[in-house]
């Protein structure tokens, strides 16, 4: 059997919608973007989206739109993708790590306020495999510093926090459509926000500062003249076959939702017992997204002095798994540990203790809409086995 760690789910139906622009000739962002735009919208209740060529390109727009500038600090969380720091360092201002909550993952809420000073101007939650950053007391405290918040959401579609989507909390919000993502364009990204004037630098900024989209200009009368370039734009445009196959995948995410969320609470029942592994939490007031099923490996209560030992069994585990054809993952990097900012920075992971040990001790088992239980039955009792066959 090879259980992958996740699958893409295509249907006849987004086999058909890809074609449709190559029909049509109109390949560039248009009218399939604009449809899935606004279906993203009518789903999330975001008052704007606009899609990028992927979350890294969404969270760069963003923080560019907020005149993020050299000599001011930024506020990100020490457990994430390594594009959270990056656009803050393109813009080149300085990304400050705050330690994540071992039990969510997610920003150590009670960590900010100390990393905040008069360079501060923003931070930005990272809701981390579909679970939210704790965005209250995030909100509050970014309002009492009048700073601004880009919400991490690259995998967050389907998270939602009291009542509210993932990505409506902040100034702005950024989701990926990658493959490993719920839904998938390819690549793609989209950014969602309740603010006129980023909607509108947003979509400049997305398509090198122009003033109108390329498809405005080829509809309207006077189309050879181009555009105004007021901003210092990027090519970071969707194309609409990556708008035609996000479109499709809308029409079917809940039941791609339902299906992981489904999947998740069986692994949930199937791990109830193992005490040697935490399975993702989910606290009240929070539904998680399960853009992965990532749980935290700890047979004795993790710690700086012990986590090596551990981690040597994490990947031994891992690599039996491998060998019987199943694919798993750590949860993702601590980028305070990535050899460009530990050197820039002189980051040492002590610092950063539970990113530290998330990044070393972080476990994601398959999961996919497709799933069948006895793929599921089988990696539970792999699981089982190696961890047998790793007791010294
Ligand atoms: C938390 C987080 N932020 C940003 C990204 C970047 O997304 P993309 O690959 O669409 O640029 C990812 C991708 O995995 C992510 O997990």
């Amino acid at each position: 059997m090879k259980i992958p760690i996740t699958k893409t789910f295509f249907g006849p139906e987004e086999m058909a919608a890809v074609q449709k622009p190559l029909e049509t000739g109109w390949v560039v962002q248009g009218p399939y973007v604009k449809k899935f735009e606004d279906q993203f919208s009518a789903y999330t209740k975001a008052q704007a989206s606009i899609a990028t060529s992927n979350c890294t390109t969404a969270l760069h727009i963003s923080v560019a739109a907020l005149g993020l500038k050299p000599g001011d600090e930024v506020i990100v969380p020490s457990f994430t993708w390594v594009s959270t720091a990056n656009v803050v360092e393109y813009m080149g201002a300085t990304p400050i790590f705050c330690d994540i909550d071992l039990h969510t993952f997610n920003l150590d809420v009670t960590k900010l306020e100390n990393l905040i000073n008069e360079r501060t101007v923003g931070v930005m939650p990272v809701h981390l495999f579909g679970l939210c950053a704790d965005m209250q007391p995030i909100m509050e405290i970014a309002k009492k510093y009048q700073l601004w918040v880009v919400e991490d959401a690259a995998c967050a579609f389907g998270a939602w926090y009291q009542g509210k989507h993932a990505g409506t909390f902040g100034d702005t919000g950024c989701f990926s459509f990658h493959p490993r993502k719920s839904i998938t364009t390819g690549e793609g990204g989209m950014i969602t926000t309740a603010h006129t004037y980023l909607e509108t630098l947003s979509r400049s900024l997305r398509d090198h500062g122009a003033s109108r989209t390329d498809l405005a200009r080829h509809t309207a009368k006077a189309g050879f003249l181009l555009a105004e370039y007021n901003h210092l734009g990027y090519n970071y445009r969707m194309t609409d076959i990556q708008g035609a196959l996000g479109s499709v995948q809308m029409e079917r995410a809940e039941w791609i939702l339902a299906e992981r969320t489904r999947l998740a609470q069986r692994y949930d029942a199937l791990l109830a017992d193992l005490a040697w592994l935490a399975t993702p939490c989910v606290p009240e007031g929070y539904v998680h997204g399960y853009q992965a099923y990532v749980c935290l490996f700890h047979p004795e209560e993790p710690t700086l002095a012990n986590v090596e030992r551990l981690n040597e069994r994490r990947n031994a585990i891992m690599m039996i798994l491998e060998e019987k054809g199943i694919a798993t993952r750590q949860g993702t990097h601590a980028p305070v540990t990535v050899g460009y900012y530990a050197n820039k920075y002189g980051l040492k992971p002590e610092q950063f203790p539970n990113a530290h040990l998330a990044e070393l001790l972080s476990l994601a088992l398959p999961l996919y809409p497709q799933m069948t239980q006895e793929e599921q039955d089988f990696v539970n009792s792999e699981l089982r086995a190696a961890f047998k066959a790793t007791a010294t």
